[in-house]
This record gives C-alpha cells, structure tokens and sequence, in this order.
C-alpha cells in the first residue's frame, strides 16, 4: 500500500465550493481516490487563505466547511487522508527552505499574483507573493508526483518543479517533479460567459445552490453572443453552458446539442434547461450528504486530525532529509 504514487491536492477555505471547483478539480479527485491507484492526500490550505483580508472569527468554520465538502462529493476518510494545511507546520518551514531556491524573477511572473494584486490593491503581502512556494512546499513535503488541479494552477505547477530542480541541483536529489493532471473541462467560465467561475467575481453555481437556484441562475447565464434566437445557428465551442454540459451529461447527448445548437434546432432556453436537470441530478446527492455531515461533526474533525497527524509524520520524515541536506539545526553535529 504504502508504495503507491502519492498524490497531493488542495483547496482554499474561502467559502463555498462551486461547479467549477467540482468539475475542474474536486470530482477529479474522487474518481482517482476510488481507482485505489494511488496514495491520496487532500488538503484544506487554510494558510493560503491568510493571503487576501479575512475574518479569523470565520477561518475555522470555512475550513470545516470544506473539508465537509470533500467528503459530501465523495471522499472517504477510510481511503484518503485529509488534512488541514495548518496542523502540519513543516509546510510552512519547508516554504522558507524552498524559498531561498526560488527566483523572485519567477514570481513576480505569476498570473495569478499579477491579478490578486490588482483586485487587494490595498494588501499586496509578501505572503501573496511567496503563496506559489508555499504550494509548492504542500506538495514537496509528501513527494507527491501528481497534482490534479484546475487549469489555473498549472503554472504555480510549473514552478514547484522548477523550485524541485533547483534544490536538487544544489543540495543532493531529495524531491521528485511534480506533475498537473487536469480534467478535460480544466476551466470553467462563470455566468457571465467570459471570466473564470471565482468565488471573487459572484458569477457561481454554487454546489450547494438549491435545484430552483441551479435553474434561475442557468436562465440568465450568457451562452453565444450571436445566436439570439432559437433558430439561429449556434457555436458550441465559444459557449460555456455548452462546455458545463460536456462535464456533466452523457457523450452522445452532448453529440446531439452540439449538432442541434449549430443547426439552430435546439434553442439556448431548452438547451439550458437540460443542463439544469444534469446539474441537479449531479450535485443533490452532494448537498445531501453534506447536511447529515453536518450533523455529525465529529466524524469530520477526527478525519482531519487523524490525517493531520499521519501527514505530520510523513512530512517530517522529509524535513530531515532536507536539513540534513542543507547542513541544518545541532541534529547531525558531532
Ligand atoms: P481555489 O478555489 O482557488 O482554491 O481552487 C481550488 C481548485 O479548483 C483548484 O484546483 C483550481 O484550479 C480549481 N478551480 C477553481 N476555479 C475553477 C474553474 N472556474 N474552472 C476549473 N477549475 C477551477
Ligand atoms: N493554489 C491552489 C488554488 O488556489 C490551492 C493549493 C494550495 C494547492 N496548495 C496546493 C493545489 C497544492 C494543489 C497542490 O487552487
């Protein structure tokens, strides 16, 4: 068992989850946890989330949320280890570590920096700066080998192999690179049709949206700028609930929207209202599981802390290769 590729992933407690999230990364990580091919380790980074203003009062119950979430999707505790980022320090020492082999060239290269940047112009932190080093320390910690994220996160992917490279290059081979794996629908697009699905933006399907919720907010979603009537011809390819429909509705269905919407027999109306039943079908197990999860709390808290605890070993057992390595602490003085 334990000689199993590990694989490693996370998420930020920063609210509820939404379709992109599930569809982009979370499912993903269901469907590789019940191949049983792998040692799967699943985090909530609540430390990540220290990086844009937040209320400490609310951090807590963010992180139990998510975790929750994990498991409402699927995740089986019996089968997976989850745990929360700030239960095992060693992310945070290894950060530093990798920090000093890390270009700040590199960094400040980071989209998804440039962008946080602009939106918290009035907290532009060093942590929002260092945040692709300390993923990459969440999962050179464990030596995970496989990272199933979104498409968004593949280039802090590309740069946690190149921190691995350039450790081993100056300190002895300690870690293996890396790997992206995405789903084929890597990015979601929100309701308006044109940026990211982000909890920032407000343009969610969340997945605990009630299925009335799913429908009303479908209804409005923007689909092809050029099709403004049902018999116009559509362009499935520039349309997101189109690509949503890819991700949730059986393939020789999705044959016969993409040639109806190009003849114009299937209008955005229709096509949208299936969705929404796909869509409802999808996640009102998900939103079950998760209220009687909620009324067992303890069973998602003793989840965490045994897997905080097991990664606290494993993460440990790396750190003292990398002090030893780097000619650390009195450990190995004579
Ligand atoms: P975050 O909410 O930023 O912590 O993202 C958690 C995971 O969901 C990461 O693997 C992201 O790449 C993925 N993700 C977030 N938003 C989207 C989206 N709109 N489409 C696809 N994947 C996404
Ligand atoms: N940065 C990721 C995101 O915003 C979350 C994350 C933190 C992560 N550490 C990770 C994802 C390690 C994969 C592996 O989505």
């Amino acid at each position: 068992m334990t000689d199993r590729p590990r694989i490693f992933s996370g998420m930020q407690p920063t609210g509820e989850l939404h379709i992109g999230n599930y569809l982009g990364a979370l499912r993903e990580w269901v469907r590789i946890a019940e191949t049983d091919q792998f040692d799967a380790i699943f985090s909530v980074v609540d430390a990540h989330a220290t990086t844009v203003e937040y209320a400490p009062g609310q951090m807590r119950e963010q992180t139990f949320e998510t975790a929750l979430t994990y498991m409402a999707a699927g995740l089986d505790p019996e089968r997976v280890t989850l745990m929360v980022q700030a239960d095992v320090p060693a992310h945070m020492e290894l950060t530093w570590y990798l920090s000093t082999v890390t270009a700040l060239g590199d960094l400040y290269r980071m989209t998804q920096f440039k962008e946080k940047s602009e939106e918290h112009r009035n907290n532009v932190n060093a942590g929002l700066f260092c945040y692709p080093v300390l993923m990459a320390a969440d999962i050179l910690v464990y030596k995970a080998t496989v990272v199933p994220v979104g498409n968004d996160q593949v280039q802090h992917l590309e740069l946690a192999r190149e921190v691995a490279r350039r450790f081993n290059a100056r300190f002895g081979d300690v870690f293996p690179e890396p790997e992206a794996r995405l789903t084929n629908t890597p990015r979601i697009r929100g309701l308006d049709g044109k940026a990211k699905m982000s909890k920032s933006r407000g343009n969610t399907i969340s997945l605990f949206d009630e299925p009335a919720v799913i429908h009303k907010k479908l209804k409005g979603a923007f689909t092809d700028e050029l099709k403004l009537r049902r018999g116009d011809p559509g362009r499935p390819e520039v349309c997101n609930v189109f690509t949503i429909h890819c991700a949730v509705t059986e393939a020789d269905e999705v044959d016969r929207i993409e040639r109806d919407c190009r003849s114009g027999a299937l209008g955005c109306g229709e096509c949208k209202e299936r969705l929404g039943q796909r869509l409802v079908a999808e996640l009102d197990p998900i939103r079950q599981r998760a209220s009687e999860l909620r009324g067992d709390r303890a069973r998602v808290i003793e989840a965490l802390r045994a897997g905080g605890a097991r990664c606290q070993l494993l993460a440990e057992a790396t750190m003292a290769e990398v002090r030893a390595a780097m000619g650390m602490s009195t450990r190995d003085m004579g």
